[in-house]
């Protein structure tokens, strides 16, 4: 397996099919995806995407004056998941961030991944919302790098 940068465009089978359900017409693109610097982050096993997830610069309030990368459209295919597929994503760009001397990885948690984000060191910011579009129940988790 390796981990590889690739267009956005990539993460749209994953991001449509694991995270929107599969939903006939559901929006695949972020807002964030156009920001100058945003990157996006596969595993690949012979040339098959198991797991993709995006990155972009944006200040979070529980960090201020800290440099600071969201991560969003974290998701492992199916049959892939409980495989340390998310983790091994998730580590290589912690160690790339922190060579960049980036201070702070945080994200919009769905409370059912809360967990995993837990494991790798993410603490939970602030009370818990939803959203609106989605109806899932999210928390703020922060990786201080
Ligand atoms: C959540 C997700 C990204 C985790 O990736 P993964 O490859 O399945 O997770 P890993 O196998 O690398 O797990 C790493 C650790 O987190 C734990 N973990 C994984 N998913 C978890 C979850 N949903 N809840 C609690 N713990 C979890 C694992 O048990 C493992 O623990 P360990 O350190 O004791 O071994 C993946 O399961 C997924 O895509 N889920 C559906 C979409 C989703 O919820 N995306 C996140 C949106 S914010």
């Amino acid at each position: 397996m390796i981990v590889e940068d690739v267009p956005a465009k990539a993460t749209h089978d994953l991001r449509w099919r694991i995270l929107r359900g599969s939903r006939p017409g559901a929006r695949v693109e972020f807002p964030e995806d156009t920001r100058p610097g945003a990157f996006h982050l596969a595993v690949l096993h012979a040339d098959t995407i198991l797991a993709v997830a995006s990155f972009s610069t944006e200040a979070t309030p529980y960090r201020p004056r800290r440099s600071a990368i969201r991560l969003r459209g974290m998701a492992v295919d199916g049959p892939f998941q409980q495989h340390g597929i998310g983790r091994l994503l998730v580590t290589t760009v912690v160690d790339r961030l922190r060579t960049e001397g980036v201070d702070v990885l945080w994200c919009n948690a769905r409370d059912s991944a809360a967990g995993f984000y837990a494991r790798l060191g993410f603490e939970v910011e602030g009370e818990g919302f939803v959203l609106p579009e989605s109806g899932i129940a999210h928390h703020v988790m922060v990786l201080d790098l």
